[in-house]
C-alpha cells in the first residue's frame, strides 16, 4: 500500500498541475465559471497552493494545484494528506518524467507510521498515471517505506533480534539466503569489535548476512550500521543527544530498503548485505574507554570513546566484505554528529576512494532529487587516529574534521584499489515537508538505486 493504486480513471477526481509561469495562459483555456471560481478563491498557482473545484451538486469535480518545476516529485507530496480521502488522477502528466515525479511524490507523501496509533485519516489515493514506470516507482517507494518503518519503530521493538527478523523476512520474499551470527558465536567466528560493542545489552549483538542473485554476476556489497539504540555506552550521551538514537540503525534500514528495491527490480548483481546489529548499552560487562580490542582484520584498536561505536561494528563488517573483493562496496551509517554540523540534516556526506563512482553517485542524486555532498578522505588527517598503545584509536583527540576521521577509520578496513562508497547520513526528517513526513527517512536510497541500475542493469533471464 503506497497510496498509488491500479484502477479505472473514470470516477477518479482529475488533478491539474499548473506552473505559476503558465498560469495566465492556462487560465484563458478554462471556462468562465472556472476562472471566476479560481479568482474568487485567490488561486494564483503558487507552489503548494491547492484549489478544489465544485461540481453543480457540490461534489469535488476537480483539483488544481500550483507547482514549481524545480520541486520535481515534491509537487504532489502534500496531496495525499491535504486532499479529501478518495481517488484522484493526474490529468496533465504529459511525459514519463512528469508521470514518474507525480506518482513518486504522491507515494512518498502517503506514508504514515501507524504501528502504534491509527492515522488521523486515510491518505487520498492516486490512480497510476498511464506513462509512469510503475514497477520502478513502486519498488523505490516500497523500499523507502521499509526503511522508514524500521527506523520509526522504537528500540524496544527494534533490537538486534528484530532487525535480523526483518532481514530474514525480506530474504524469504525474494529467495535470498540470510544467515545470522549471534552473541558469543561472534567471538568464535572472529567478529571481536561487533561483540565488544554489543555485549553489554541483554539483547545479544548479531551480524546479519543476506545473499541474493546469480553467483557469477558482479558482486555488490552493502553494509549498514545497525546500532538499534546508541546510549553512548560508558561514555554516556546526555539526554538531549540520546533522544533520537533509535534511528542509529538508519544505515541498516537504508541498505535493507535498497536491497528490497534491487531484488524487486531484478538488478543483475550478486548482492550481499551485511548488517552488524547491536545495542550500545551500559552494564557491568560493557566495553570501556582505553580497552584495546583486536579487530577481525587483525589490527588492534584502542577505545578512545565508547560512543564512537558505529565505526567499530562497521570495521569488522567491512573487513568481511572486503575479503571477497566486491565490484562495488557501499556502506551507510548514522556515523557522526560532525557530518550533520558540516552539512545539516538534508545532505548526507559522501566519501569515496573512487572519483568516477563518486561523480556518478552525485549526478544520480541530483537527477533523483535525492542529494548528497562529497567530503574528502583527507589522508593527512589519518595521524589524528594514531594511538600510543594500539595500531589505531577509534577517535581523534581533538574535535576537528570528525566526519573525515570517522571515514578514514573505516578506510583502514576496506580493500585498497577497490571502489568503496561511504555515506554518513541523518536518516531522519526533523520536520515534515511535502513527500517527507517527520521521522525516519531513507536519504540517498534513490540516488544509490540509480547508480546501481545504471552500472549493472536488469537481469534478462
Ligand atoms: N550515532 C552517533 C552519531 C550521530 C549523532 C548521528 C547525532 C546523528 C546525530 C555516533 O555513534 C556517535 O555517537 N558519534 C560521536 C563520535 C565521537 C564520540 C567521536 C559523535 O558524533 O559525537
Ligand atoms: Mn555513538
Ligand atoms: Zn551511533
Amino acid at each position: 500500500m503506497i497510496g498509488v493504486v491500479e484502477g479505472r480513471e473514470a470516477g477518479a477526481v482529475p488533478v491539474t498541475l499548473v506552473r505559476k509561469a503558465d498560469f495566465e495562459t492556462w487560465l484563458r483555456s478554462q471556462t468562465a465559471t472556472a476562472r471566476r471560481w479560481l479568482k474568487a478563491s485567490g488561486f494564483e498557482a503558487k507552489a503548494g497552493q491547492i484549489q478544489t473545484m465544485p461540481a453543480a451538486d457540490g461534489a469535488v469535480a476537480r483539483v488544481v494545484v500550483g507547482i514549481d518545476s524545480a520541486d520535481g516529485p515534491w509537487s504532489t507530496g502534500d496531496l495525499p494528506n491535504r486532499l479529501p480521502a478518495g481517488r484522484y488522477r493526474i490529468e496533465n502528466a504529459r511525459s514519463t518524467a512528469e508521470a514518474n515525479d507525480a506518482a513518486l511524490g504522491w507515494a512518498l507523501g502517503a506514508y504514515g507510521f501507524s504501528r502504534y496509533k491509527r492515522r488521523a485519516r486515510p491518505a487520498a489515493e492516486l490512480i497510476w498515471p498511464r506513462r509512469a514506470d510503475r514497477a520502478r516507482i513502486a519498488a523505490l517507494a516500497r523500499g523507502i517505506y521499509l526503511a522508514r518503518d524500521l527506523i520509526n519503530t522504537p528500540a524496544n521493538d527494534m533490537g538486534p533480534g528484530e532487525l535480523a527478523a526483518a532481514a530474514r523476512s525480506l530474504g524469504r520474499r525474494f529467495g535470498a539466503r540470510v544467515s545470522v551470527i549471534a552473541g558469543r558465536a561472534l567471538l568464535a567466528r572472529n567478529y571481536p569489535l561487533i561483540h565488544a560493542v554489543g555485549r553489554a545489552s541483554a539483547r545479544p549483538p548479531r551480524l546479519i548476512d543476506l545473499m541474493w542473485g546469480r553467483s557469477s554476476a558482479p558482486r555488490l556489497t552493502l553494509v549498514g550500521k545497525g546500532v538499534c539504540f546508541d546510549t553512548g555506552g560508558l561514555d554516556l550521551k546526555p539526554s538531549g543527544a540520546m533522544l533520537l538514537m533509535k534511528k542509529d540503525m538508519g544505515g541498516a534500514a537504508l541498505v535493507l530498503g535498497l536491497a528490497q528495491a534491487i531484488m524487486a527490480m531484478k538488478i543483475d548483481v550478486r548482492l550481499r548485505v551485511l548488517v552488524p546489529a547491536v545495542e550500545n548499552s551500559v552494564s557491568g560487562d560493557a566495553f570501556r574507554p582505553l580497552d584495546i580490542v583486536k579487530s577481525r582484520k587483525g589490527t588492534t584498536v584502542e577505545i578512545g570513546n565508547t560512543d564512537a561505536e558505529g565505526r567499530l561494528v562497521l570495521a569488522d563488517a567491512l573487513a568481511e566484505a572486503a575479503r571477497e573483493a566486491p565490484d562495488l562496496l557501499i556502506d551507510a551509517a548514522t556515523l557522526t554528529g560532525a557530518a550533520r554540523v558540516a552539512l545539516g540534516p538534508d545532505l548526507p556526506a559522501l566519501f569515496s576512494n573512487d572519483d568516477r563512482v563518486a561523480e556518478s553517485l552525485l549526478a544520480a542524486g541530483t537527477a533523483e532529487r535525492d542529494p548528497l555532498w562529497r567530503l574528502p578522505l583527507w589522508r593527512g588527517y589519518r595521524r589524528m587516529l594514531d594511538s600510543r598503545t594500539a595500531d589505531m584509536n577509534n577517535v581523534s583527540e581533538g574535535s576537528f574534521a570528525g566526519a573525515i576521521t570517522a571515514a578514514l577509520f573505516l578506510d583502514e578496513f576496506v580493500a585498497k584499489n577497490r571502489p568503496w562508497v561511504h555515506i554518513d547520513t541523518m536518516a531522519w526528517n526533523p520536520s515534515a515537508r511535502p513527500g517527507r513526513p517527520a521521522g525516519g527517512e531513507a536519504q540517498t536510497l534513490r540516488a544509490l538505486f540509480r547508480l546501481i541500475e545504471d552500472r549493472y542493469g536488469r537481469r534478462t533471464r
